[in-house]
């Protein structure tokens, strides 16, 4: 077959069933420039060896220069009869270079170590594209928590009313997994910055080319130590999906936090135009489709890991051509993020919270009960003995129609004469907030102090 990469020992060419399920280039097409910065680095390996003389060289990068061109601007493009985009772009240097000169670069290399270096190459430079919208989506949530430094809402376990916090440390609460999803990439180049190129099919090079020079031409680290290892794994593909799922999951959980503030019954939040749709039957319909997609998404990128992690279950040492699955996940996984983030974003930036309704919310459910055992602890009551007449006061409260603070002075009493008037002091949404001053509470210094934190774990990234 013309142009193919294999063949000699065949009596004939691939039937065309075997070329339909063997092509690959409607998705590794867009490897090609990488595939290029590789052949590259190759071709300097090659001169740097002896196997190209200088002027050698000077044309073979000069024909490299024109098939990125062709590339770019769409005049090369992977045919038919192309396998996979290795195949392709050497049919188009042979082209450009002719089979002489084209014919060489080849020498001591293989699909399989291109493959594996070509796929860190791709997931580096996304990393950086993903890594940069989700800090600008966490300078969003930043610039909501400035703009709200002492808003209080009900705070909740179980999607009960708990306690009440700051919509600030609310907020900066979906900050933090971002802030970590960051550094789980920042974490993650370390492994992703280790050239494959050199290690062959799977054995290792004979003649003689420098691997460090491969990998210093493509801005990694170094070469691999196993060449087996260097062919055949994939755990830093895995791993990278990984943050993308987690990531998804991340902000699947915000998603659902902002779908139910946006329910008429919670009222917290009101969507900006331009970030909620509408409904083709109910004229008055406002949804929030960029939550529910993020959350919808979270399921996609979590398949995308399980999927490739499934793939790579039970592969034998060294290549099989089952690692070719391994692409069409993470290319979606980036795609879904690339996506969905700056959309995301809009939509946390144009929130707008109804804070006077989630303030008068948050004292409601009883949700001062622990401070007033907590005040009890401060008067030297054990805190057991505490947590019980607490209870009792919202029992009693519970049975006669009362919040907290509206019992008078002679119910404390009966309810227990530890419940001395002065536990009016307390029963207030601001105390409360204001005495959770531990290290990470919700007291406003407090969180003044994490949102800095914060600012600066980011500026270290
Ligand atoms: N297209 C393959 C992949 O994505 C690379 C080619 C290696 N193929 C082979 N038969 N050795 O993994």
């Amino acid at each position: 077959v013309p142009g193919a990469l294999w063949g000699a020992r065949f009596a004939g060419g691939p039937s065309p069933e075997l070329a339909r399920l063997s092509r690959s280039t409607h998705f590794d097409w867009q490897l090609a420039p990488y595939d290029i910065a590789g052949s590259r680095a190759h071709a300097k390996a090659l001169a740097a060896a002896g196997y190209l003389d200088d002027g050698e060289l000077e044309q073979m990068l000069a024909a490299l220069d024109s098939l990125l061109a062709g590339v770019q601007d769409g005049s090369v493009a992977p045919q038919e009869s192309d396998e996979d985009v290795h195949g392709a772009l050497e049919r188009e240097l042979l082209a450009i270079a002719g089979s002489e000169l084209g014919g060489r670069l080849r020498a001591g290399r293989s699909r399989n170590d291109q493959i594996a270096t070509l796929i860190r190459l791709y997931l580096l430079d996304h990393a950086s594209v993903i890594g940069r919208l989700v800090v600008d989506l966490v300078d969003a949530i930043a610039a909501q928590a400035a703009a709200h430094p002492d808003a209080p809402m009900p705070g909740r376990t179980h999607l009960q009313h708990a306690q009440p916090i700051l919509l600030a440390h609310h907020l900066l609460a979906h900050a933090w997994p971002l802030v970590r999803d960051l550094e789980r990439l920042r974490d993650w180049r370390v492994r992703a910055a280790v050239s494959p190129y050199g290690a062959g099919a799977l054995a290792g090079s004979s003649l003689g080319l420098d691997p460090a020079l491969v990998a210093a031409e493509l801005g990694l680290a170094g070469p691999a130590e196993n060449s087996i290892d260097a062919t055949a794994a994939r755990d830093v593909v895995a791993e990278f999906a990984f943050v993308a799922a987690q990531l998804g999951i991340d902000l699947s959980r915000f998603a659902e936090d902002i779908i139910l503030w946006n329910t008429r019954e919670f009222g917290f939040v009101t969507l900006a135009d331009a970030f909620s749709t509408g409904s083709s039957i109910m004229p008055q319909k406002k949804n929030p489709d960029i939550a529910e997609l993020a959350r919808g998404k979270a399921g996609r990128l979590i398949g995308n890991l399980t999927g490739l992690l499934a793939t790579l279950k039970g592969l034998p040492l060294a290549y099989n051509r089952d690692l070719q699955e391994d692409k069409e996940p993470v290319f979606d996984s980036v795609e879904t993020l690339e996506v969905l983030l700056p959309a995301f974003t809009g939509m946390v930036s144009s929130l707008r919270f109804d804070t006077e309704r989630m303030a008068e919310l948050a004292p409601q459910g009883f949700s001062l009960a622990t401070d007033v055992a907590d005040w009890l602890v401060r008067q030297g009551v054990p805190f057991r003995e505490a947590h019980e007449v607490s209870g009792s006061l919202v029992r009693f409260c519970e049975q006669n129609g009362l919040a907290l603070d509206e019992a008078s002075d002679g119910q404390l009493r009966e309810v227990s004469p530890l419940l001395t008037a002065d536990v009016r002091s307390i029963l207030t949404v601001e105390g409360s907030i204001a005495s959770r001053n531990g290290v990470g509470g919700t007291a406003t210094v407090r969180v003044a102090e994490q949102l800095a934190a914060l600012t600066a774990r980011v500026a270290a990234l």
